[in-house]
């Protein structure tokens, strides 16, 4: 059976880094709070000809480049990301104009820092139809637009950064096996984020509070650990594997105390945990393509391993996923 198969993988992450010491002198935290909090130590911030796209692009090449594949033969583009540069057109759109992929159709899927885990089991069903298929998924992300950098609560978490992967399909039994995806718009208001202010007065939101990230910190921690213990016992379940079988997890890089958590909770030792949030933040729809091409060019996933994601985010929106490298 045809299985949707990623051959190559790229990342960008800007220049400019932001370590704690400088966020200390930009609001009342420390060095220490946010390392023991958090794990995170430096995050990368988007400067001139950084919008998300052109991250997304330069993500893109790389991971055309490892593949030898031309961006005229790709059919489809989607990025995963909440903070496109414009509303309209998307990043996808402006990602094809650049790459010059002008037989692509390209839209953005919105599903916070499970984006790209989404995107990705969009395309594996795209490949199902569709065999012959090549399509690039990206995460991008360029919060630091989003961010107040005022309030302390929200802006040491997250960092700027696009990673992307080519995905076709093959016969050959490597491939993406199963999802868990999951949604509850329930609980959108423990983390979201408002659009600009409405032109129209009668539509504007009497409580608007600018176009930042808001976030309840408690609440999420608790909901993102249960959350991604949930999905992924449900999903080895459902294809008859333990935790035992999984060469190597790459759970989304929100924060180190979620992730040892989650660890704990599921039972995989540290070494089969890909981590690294220290140095980027979290980078939301981009965290989890970052760090698969981050593993692969050190060499972590040997071909036929059995590579598991989860992510959690904003929506609420979370879920898992299961390849064969
Ligand atoms: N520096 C210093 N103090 C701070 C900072 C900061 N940067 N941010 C918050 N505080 C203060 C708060 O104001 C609060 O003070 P108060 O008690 O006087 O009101 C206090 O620290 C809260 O401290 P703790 O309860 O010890 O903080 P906690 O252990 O809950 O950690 C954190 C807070 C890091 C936000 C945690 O709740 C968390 O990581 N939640 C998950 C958030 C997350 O990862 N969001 C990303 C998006 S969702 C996702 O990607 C999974």
């Amino acid at each position: 059976m045809t299985k949707a198969v990623i051959l190559g993988t790229g990342s960008c992450l800007p220049e400019r880094a932001l370590s704690n010491a400088d966020m200390e002198r930009m609001v009342e935290t420390s060095d220490e709070w946010i390392t023991s909090r958090t794990g995170i130590r430096n995050r990368r911030i988007a400067g001139p000809g950084e919008q998300n796209y052109q991250l997304a692009t330069k993500a893109a090449r790389r991971a055309l480049a490892v593949t030898g594949i031309k961006p005229e033969e790709l059919d489809l583009i989607v990025v995963a990301t909440i903070s496109s540069h414009m509303i309209m057109p998307s990043t996808a759109c402006f990602v094809q104009a650049e790459l010059g992929a002008a037989n692509a159709f390209a839209y953005d899927i919105s599903a916070a820092c499970a984006g790209f885990t989404y995107g990705l089991d969009l395309a594996s069903n795209y490949i199902q139809n569709r065999p012959e298929m090549k399509i690039l998924v990206i995460g991008a992300e360029t919060l630091s637009a989003r961010i107040n950098w005022e309030d302390r609560n929200t802006c040491v978490l997250f960092g700027d950064g696009a990673g992307a992967v080519i995905v076709a399909g093959a016969n050959d039994g490597r491939g993406v096996f199963g999802s868990n995806l999951r949604a509850d718009g329930k609980l959108w208001n423990l983390l979201c984020m408002d659009s600009p202010e409405s032109c129209n007065p009668d539509l504007r939101q009497e409580d608007w509070q600018g176009a930042f990230i808001r976030m309840n910190g408690g609440d999420i921690f608790k909901h993102a650990v249960r959350s991604m213990e949930d999905s992924v016992t449900s999903l080895l379940r459902q294809h008859d594997l333990t935790i035992d079988d999984i060469d190597l997890m790459i759970p989304h890089q929100a924060n180190i105390r979620i992730l040892n958590n989650l660890r704990e909770r599921l039972g995989i030792p540290e070494e089969r945990v890909f981590v690294n949030l220290s140095q980027y933040g979290n980078t939301s729809a981009a965290s989890i393509p970052i760090a698969l091409d981050e593993a692969h060019r050190q060499g972590r996933m040997a071909r036929g391993d059995i590579v598991l994601l989860c992510t959690f985010g904003g929506g609420l929106t979370w879920g898992s996923l299961l390849l064969r490298w």
